[in-house]
């Protein structure tokens, strides 16, 4: 996707603090684009747990994939700036809700994505979330997770340190909790399908890897 694209996925915004971030995230991080290629091909509705600033869903309709998409998160501002900007993009069987999703799922069926969150919930809350999420995948389907993985690497100090200063400037709610590693994703995960895990950092300093679980 062009730098104009980033731009025009920012402008959708409404504060120049959420466009400077939407447009220097877009340019820095390879995950929408990993999303776009991951998902082109499937005919499946996406929850994407903890949508943010909604960013996923506004750069899969930039690249022409229409699927219902349906996004939530507890911040409830994020949630805010998100309808505005679907609003501003005029764009069909998109919906951003506020849900604490250590409060259950809504019922779904497709692909499911989780994207760097997990960081904010305890052990067996991930472990709950993962369940709760796989057992929304459709056969044929995929869940998507984007997670910071525990190990013994200088990119996952970086990671902890990252976290935590988004949480001293006030741009997440929430101070990091737990890290899973990559054996919990294979205890969690394993059972359901074919698990796939690979490093997805791009240009950025953290430790994030691609979680990607496809249902037979
Ligand atoms: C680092 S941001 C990632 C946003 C989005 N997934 C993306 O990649 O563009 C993490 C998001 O998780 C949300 N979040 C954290 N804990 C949550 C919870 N318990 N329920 C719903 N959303 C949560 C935060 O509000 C924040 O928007």
């Amino acid at each position: 996707m062009s730098r104009k694209s980033y731009q025009k996925i920012a402008r959708l915004y409404p504060g120049r603090w959420d466009q400077g971030y939407v447009a220097s995230k877009l340019r820095t991080d390879p995950l929408y684009t990993t999303l776009a290629s991951e998902l082109r091909n499937s005919p499946l509705p996406l929850l994407d747990l903890g949508c943010g600033l909604g960013l996923l869903a506004f750069f899969l309709r930039e690249e022409g994939i229409e699927v219902p998409i349906t996004g939530l998160d507890y911040d409830d501002r994020k949630i805010q700036s998100a309808r505005k900007a679907m609003l501003a993009a005029n764009s069909r069987d998109l919906s951003f809700s506020h849900h604490d999703a250590r409060q259950g799922l809504p019922e779904h069926l497709g692909n499911v994505s989780i994207l760097d969150i997990l960081q904010f919930f305890t052990a067996c809350e991930q472990a709950e979330l993962l369940k709760l999420a796989v057992a929304r995948v459709a056969p044929g389907g995929k869940l998507i997770v984007r997670s910071g993985l525990q190990d013994a690497s200088l990119r996952f100090k970086i990671t902890i340190a990252g976290d935590l200063l988004a949480k001293a400037t006030f741009w997440m709610k929430a101070a990091p909790t737990h890290y899973p590693s990559a054996a919990d994703f294979e205890s969690i995960l394993n059972p359901h399908g074919d698990l796939e895990i690979k490093p997805l950092w791009g240009k950025t300093p953290f430790n994030n890897h691609l979680i990607v679980l496809r249902k037979p």
